[in-house]
């Protein structure tokens, strides 16, 4: 049993609390010196009408210390407990053995479902930088609520509806050729759409509205053609996507809401929330201080946040979702704050589970992928520069690197990512190639290497047998223990918050903490036990590395 676990009953056995109450409780004092858990008297002070340094007093003089808890000293309104170490020690890393790759994970969401909407790309444009933080963000956040026993649904809601591919569809058929799209993808297409603005006359327009009505009554020709463009554009989105080991598990986009809003206007009208607006259908939001929701046009056409409304509607229906986040720029703000009202207006109580998970901007050190400046850096661009300049640095550090195209797609991949997720999502991130490509940072790239570097000790010696934990006394072996102990409250509060980073962050101080006992402490002792101790805990440090980084979405390549 862990020691939060073991104190909390030890303290619940003396007052009115629950364990699992006073487990929520307790907090790791911020300094070491007071002890390794303190556990506030106020809840009780409430409860008992009494002072709460009383309280604690009283609590640390009757208290039966659990088996490796060393001392509980009251001072001031806390209770603070003090573990042995060695006991300490044995028992986060028998923990991280027993439950191996589901280390610092729980069963917390079994039997639920999360609809994680990220990177929703659109049809016939190509993915750009602006793309990469949702991308990542909700693959981490897929993999976070997978360790908390949640089934993840990734949904991909494909921008692939709208009068755009009408016009699509008039250049092509003037000015296109399949030979040189089939060659040159979402490229050609762009140049197509890009043409058709520039050369746009009032008859071209008219026409390409004709074609998209086409579209829209599901016309051969017009299918046909809608279709391949959509093939175009995911083969490359596919092929970014394998580059970065990200899934779905659904690629249901706006065009597959089609048939679906119907119910939504039906209802919406039943509940007398639409008005007429010169022609339009509005859902009208001035009283909670927002513009109106935009439900049908004067044209009897819908809207993006129609389609977002039938799709939350679907996924309700289809996963009956614990949450659905909707990982998207904080650009849109005003969007999801407008429909969630409107499904809150209807009267479902589930409108509290949509969630927009929002993310800054991510620009250039000299505002190269400011979106703002309409400059669109591409994804794919961005991606193979950087495994090209990993491999050169790879080239350099280990010249013998058995598999170096693999380890620096690895490690490539694994320092774009990291960038955008090492600090809270809010913060607009400035992506700068120094700074991403450090191996000696706060980057991914650090982290891997660190992993690499455990794993070739581990070469060298595995630990057997039980390990004399109390050999494990020193300072940095202490900090480091500390550190993988505090792993799943870190998983936890990242899910909770919707915020990978606080497991980033995490894992970078384990990475950290394990190089500072690495240069200061030999593992390779001469002593026998002191080494076999120490291989332990190497082993334990590599396994919760492997874990955090696979969490945010990082290879962890054995060798680099
Ligand atoms: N395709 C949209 C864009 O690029 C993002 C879609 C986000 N998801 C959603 N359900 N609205 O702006």
């Amino acid at each position: 049993m862990d020691f939060r676990m073991s104190v909390a009953e030890a303290i619940s056995a003396q007052t009115e609390l629950a364990a699992a109450e006073v487990a929520e409780l307790l907090e790791v004092p911020k300094n070491a010196e007071m002890g390794d858990l303190a556990f506030p008297c106020f809840r009780l002070a409430k409860v008992l009408r009494k002072a709460p340094p009383a309280i604690a007093a009283e609590l640390a003089s009757s208290i039966t210390l659990p088996e490796g808890v060393k001392s509980a000293v009251a001072t001031g309104a806390y209770v603070n407990f003090t573990f042995d170490p060695a006991a300490e020690s044995r028992s986060v890393i028998e923990r991280i053995y027993a439950e191996g790759a589901r280390y610092g994970g729980s069963d917390f969401g079994a039997g639920r479902h999360v609809c994680i909407d990220y990177s929703s790309v659109n049809i016939a444009k190509p993915m750009h930088m602006g793309h990469l933080p949702s991308t990542v963000i909700g693959n981490a956040l897929y993999r976070i609520y997978r360790h908390m026993g949640f089934t993840p649904v990734g949904i991909n809601h494909l921008g692939d509806w709208g009068t755009q591919f009408g016009k699509m569809i008039w250049a092509y058929k003037a000015w296109g050729d399949r030979a040189t799209i089939e060659q040159g993808g979402v490229d050609e297409l762009v140049k197509l759409y890009v043409r058709f603005h520039q050369e746009a006359t009032p008859e071209m327009e008219d026409e390409a509205r004709a074609w998209f009505k086409k579209i829209e009554d599901n016309d051969p020709e017009a299918m046909k053609l809608f279709t391949w463009f959509k093939e175009i554009t995911l083969k490359e989105v596919h092929e970014i996507y394998e580059l970065m080991g990200i899934h779905f598990d659904s690629w249901a986009g706006e065009s597959f809401y089609n048939d679906k809003m119907g119910r939504v206007v039906d209802e919406l009208r039943e509940k007398n929330l639409l008005k007429l607006d010169q022609g339009a259908q509005i859902v009208d939001l001035a009283d909670y201080k927002m513009p109106p929701c935009i439900i049908l046009r004067s044209d009897g056409a819908t809207l993006y946040a129609t389609r977002d409304i039938a799709a939350a509607f679907y996924r309700k229906d289809t996963y009956d979702f614990y949450k659905c986040l909707y990982v998207v720029a904080t650009q849109q703000n005003l969007h999801f704050r407008q429909w969630f009202k409107v499904v809150e207006l209807m009267g479902h109580e589930w409108a509290k589970d949509l969630e927009h998970v929002a993310f800054g901007m991510v620009s250039g050190k000299d505002g190269a992928f400011s979106t703002r400046a309409g400059n669109m850096v591409k994804l794919r661009d961005v991606l193979t520069a950087a495994i090209e300049k990993t491999r050169a640095i790879m080239l350099e550090k280990s010249p013998n690197l058995e598999n170096p195209d693999k380890v620096a797609r690895d490690v490539g991949v694994g320092a774009l990512v990291w960038n955008s997720l090492y600090n809270g999502r809010i913060k607009d991130v400035v992506f700068d190639w120094d700074t991403v490509l450090n191996f000696d940072g706060e980057t991914g790239p650090y982290v891997q290497y660190t992993h690499a570097r455990a794993c070739s000790v581990l070469r060298k010696q595995q630990p057997e047998g039980e390990a004399d934990y109390s050999l494990l006394t020193d300072a940095e072996s202490r900090e480091l223990i500390g550190e993988l102990a505090a792993f799943p409250d870190a998983v936890k509060e990242a899910m909770e918050k919707n915020e990978p980073y606080l497991v980033s962050r995490r894992v970078m101080a384990i990475a950290q903490s394990f190089n500072r006992f690495y240069y200061q402490q030999r593992i390779m002792a001469d002593d026998a036990a002191l080494r076999n101790a120490r291989l332990t805990l190497t082993d334990a440090t590599r396994r919760v590395l492997a874990i955090g980084l696979d969490l945010v979405g990082l290879a962890a390549p054995e060798r680099m």
